[in-house]
């Protein structure tokens, strides 16, 4: 897996919509996967920009969101259609057919997963897969277990989960659903290329036993390490309980700042791979 550490998730997240505008200008048809919470705001946020600089055009891209909370329509504010909506696809060219989520409010869930699932096999895989990460290192609703489901199933999600998407719904954790439709782990492992992106301090530990841990289902995260085309990009923060060599690249990044404040030229990422 290549690892990029950042010096703020202001840079990661230039460098991550630069990438994906990239992507598109070179495939218009780009199938992207794209996860809600708080960590890719800021990704969606230089998206927009970049979309109004009319450096990224999404007319003809597909958008799978990774999942979505049972029991909730799309118009509810606290689901993450209505997030998606708000942060990101209100404000460029994507064609709303073309976004594509698990139907929460579904009253026959096994029925809505096995529909998702087609649906990505019908758009010809996803190209690119963004991720977040729990603290616990979940990935989208695959929570720690001691075993996972595949494909996209119905997840229960953890008390502490619940906790952390509570602002969705004005700070009432007894309000957040406690299932979720997800895409399962090889749903996410089938697309071509991956991006876990993670950011603050809050992360760390979960960086580092997803990325020097031994591949669990304790640490859903950690089975990014069989993908070919994995990448995690994370900030100083979530980087700082690494060790070995993306410690090194740590490192270099902080003598790379020092250089600049000195008045040097510096590179803003460094890379380690495994
Ligand atoms: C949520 C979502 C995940 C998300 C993760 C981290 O529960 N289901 O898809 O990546 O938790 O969220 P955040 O970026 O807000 O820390």
């Amino acid at each position: 897996m290549v690892t990029r550490v950042f010096p703020s998730a202001a840079a990661l997240a230039r460098a991550l919509a630069v990438d994906v505008a990239r992507a598109l200008k070179s495939n218009p048809r780009l199938v992207l996967g794209l996860p809600a919470g708080r960590t890719p705001i800021p990704v969606y946020a230089e998206l927009i920009r970049l979309h109004r600089a009319r450096r990224a055009d999404f007319r003809r891209a597909t958008a799978f969101n990774l999942d979505e909370f049972i029991g909730v329509g799309a118009q509810h504010p606290g689901s993450y259609r209505a997030f998606m909506r708000r942060n990101l696809f209100d404000h460029i060219n994507l064609p709303r057919p073309q976004a594509m989520a698990p139907r929460g409010e579904t009253r026959d869930v096994a029925r809505e997963c096995v529909r998702y699932e087609r649906a990505i096999e019908r758009a010809g895989g996803i190209d690119l897969q963004i991720l977040g990460l729990g603290v616990n290192g979940h990935v989208g609703f695959n929570e720690p277990a001691a075993a996972l489901i595949a494909r996209t199933h119905r997840a229960r999600l953890r008390p502490r989960t619940r906790r952390a998407n509570a602002g969705l719904f004005a700070g009432r954790v007894n309000a957040v659903p406690r299932e979720a439709i997800s895409m399962g782990m090889a749903t996410i492992l089938g697309a071509r290329r991956l991006v876990l992106i993670a950011t603050g301090a809050s992360k760390a530990v979960a960086v580092r036993r997803l990325i020097e841990g031994p591949v669990t289902t304790r640490v859903p995260a950690s089975l990014l390490q069989l993908h070919p085309r994995a990448e995690v990009w994370v900030d100083r923060d979530a980087a700082s309980r690494l060790r070995g060599a993306r410690a090194v690249a740590l490192r270099r990044l902080r003598r790379s700042r020092r250089g600049r404040s000195r008045g040097r030229r510096a590179t803003a990422t460094a890379r380690a791979s495994t």
